[in-house]
């Protein structure tokens, strides 16, 4: 046991493998190390040749310096691991630097076949032709870490809140949403047969966990969940996809929408800070909307409000702005736009356009639902959100409940309690805080109508 440990020990000492942001950290100045990574650049010079290797860790390269000596297969993207010094580079953008002992090229890289070149800038068009290597470049590997780091701050702020996650249902057998917009799971292969129904009743991909939360809301006053979500949505739009992440949450023993608001605004604050904090170099390479001093605007905006703003101003909509109508995207960004380009929340929508589950706002003249959308710059609608209707008999005077969901009538004989919640879609998120146009951009592998790739 002895003699294993100190030849652990010896080949800790002598070469320690490191990835590149931990390299660039400059604490290992003078040691031997071994970095592995792809290549980013190539700079041949007369004595030496300097080249950068990238590992995905952070978005500055290492730069290695090397022998004239070395051949041809060292190109842009290939594939290598590199062992040497760690040295104080006399370049001043670049703190480290690794003299290389030994170069091992692992997966070379035809410069001539590779769609993306050396020292060009390709725009997220064009790379996301190749979804299968658009994660080569540096745009796109800063929008996946950015992404990962979302997702932890996301999950954070819910734990600091004291939420629970739940693990919601990929395949359910409702809709909740009721928009129809459902893909249906059937199985296949050999050893199925046709006429046989699987689950015994339709099972289609979730379009929403909501329904699911109500459920854990009767034991759990905060729940949320974060995962994929599915709507056969017949859209190219830049903003829709037919799979998306959602972050859902629902809080119990509330009575008003200024709760959830609240909610609302603390998340999309506090992931936002984090990942201006925890992702400053990478956020920097994207034009933001949305910057930690920006508050979100708190206004009591019900839909009355937002339907005279629209009827009073002068820019020609191509839908209908009356009372009663659904806002559409261009609705929702002159909103934005109209408030100063901050977040903003509209409040009260008509409760015949609401899914069966939002709280009947019975006093109000124009007959509203108590529920909320969070509108952003850049994208529109990022959250929907409501009160939910805990009054069996208000809900049971909706069509069709007492068949399809006698299970959610139940919710609301045994304890139930006021409660309500909303959806963030996480891509739309992303395209807001970073300004990113196409929602395609931000997901590593969008799926939509007619394409889904790899
Ligand atoms: O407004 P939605 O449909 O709300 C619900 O599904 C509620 N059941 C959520 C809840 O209260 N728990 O969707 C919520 C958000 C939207 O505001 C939007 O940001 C995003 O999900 N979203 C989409 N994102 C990308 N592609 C699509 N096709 C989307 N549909 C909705």
């Amino acid at each position: 046991v002895s003699r294993a440990i100190s030849v652990r020990h010896y080949c800790k000492k002598t070469t320690r493998k490191l990835r590149i942001s931990e390299a660039l950290l400059g604490s290992e100045l003078g040691a031997n190390v071994k970095v592995q990574g792809w290549v980013r650049s190539v700079r041949p010079q007369k004595t030496n040749l300097f080249f950068h290797v990238n590992d995905g860790s952070c978005l500055q390269s290492l730069q290695i310096v090397a022998g004239s000596d070395l051949d041809e297969l060292l190109t842009f993207g290939s594939a290598v691991e590199v062992t040497g010094i760690l040295k104080k580079s006399p370049h001043q953008k670049q703190p480290v630097e690794l003299e290389a002992e030994q170069i091992h090229i692992i997966g070379e890289c035809n410069p001539v076949d590779f769609p993306f070149k050396i020292k060009e800038r390709h725009s997220l068009e064009y790379i996301r032709q190749f979804p299968h290597l658009r994660c080569r470049t540096n745009a796109f590997s800063s929008l996946l870490r950015i992404r990962s780091e979302a997702t932890t701050a996301i999950h954070s702020y819910f734990k600091k809140n004291g939420f629970v996650q739940i693990h919601t249902p990929i395949i359910t057998s409702n809709d909740c949403e009721g928009a129809g917009e459902l893909f249906q799971v059937e199985p296949s292969g050999p050893d199925y047969d046709e006429n046989e129904n699987f689950f015994s009743v339709p099972a289609f991909l979730s379009v929403s966990g909501q329904l699911h939360l109500e459920v854990m809301s009767g034991a759990f006053s905060g729940v949320y969940t974060f995962g994929p979500t599915f709507r056969a949505e017949n859209s190219q739009s830049r903003r829709h996809l037919a799979e998306f992440y959602m972050v859902e949450a629902e809080v119990s023993f509330t009575q008003s929408i200024e709760d959830l608001t609240k909610v609302m605004e603390d998340m999309f604050r506090s992931s936002t800070e984090h990942v201006l904090a925890h992702c400053a170099e990478d956020v920097n390479l994207f034009h933001k909307h949305v910057t930690p001093g920006h508050r979100v605007s708190l206004k009591d905006n019900n839909l009355t409000w937002a339907v005279d703003i629209l009827n009073r101003s002068s820019q020609e909509f191509a839908f209908p702005t009356d009372w009663g109508c659904d806002l559409q995207t261009e609705h929702e960004k002159y909103l934005v736009k109209h408030c100063g380009n901050i977040p903003v929340f509209v409040t009260d929508y008509p409760y015949d356009l609401k899914p069966f589950y939002a709280r009947d706002n019975q006093d109000s003249p124009e007959h509203t639902a108590a529920a909320v959308d969070l509108l952003v710059p850049g994208v529109g609608e990022l959250c929907g959100g409501s009160l939910r209707e805990e009054r069996l008999d208000l809900l049971r005077a909706r069509a069709g409940l007492e068949d399809t969901y006698s299970w959610y009538l139940d919710l609301r004989r045994f304890g139930s309690v006021p409660h309500g919640g909303f959806g963030l879609g996480f891509e739309r998120y992303l395209q807001c805080i970073l300004g990113v146009d196409n929602i395609k951009d931000v997901i590593p592998f969008p799926r939509f109508s007619h394409s889904c790739l790899l």
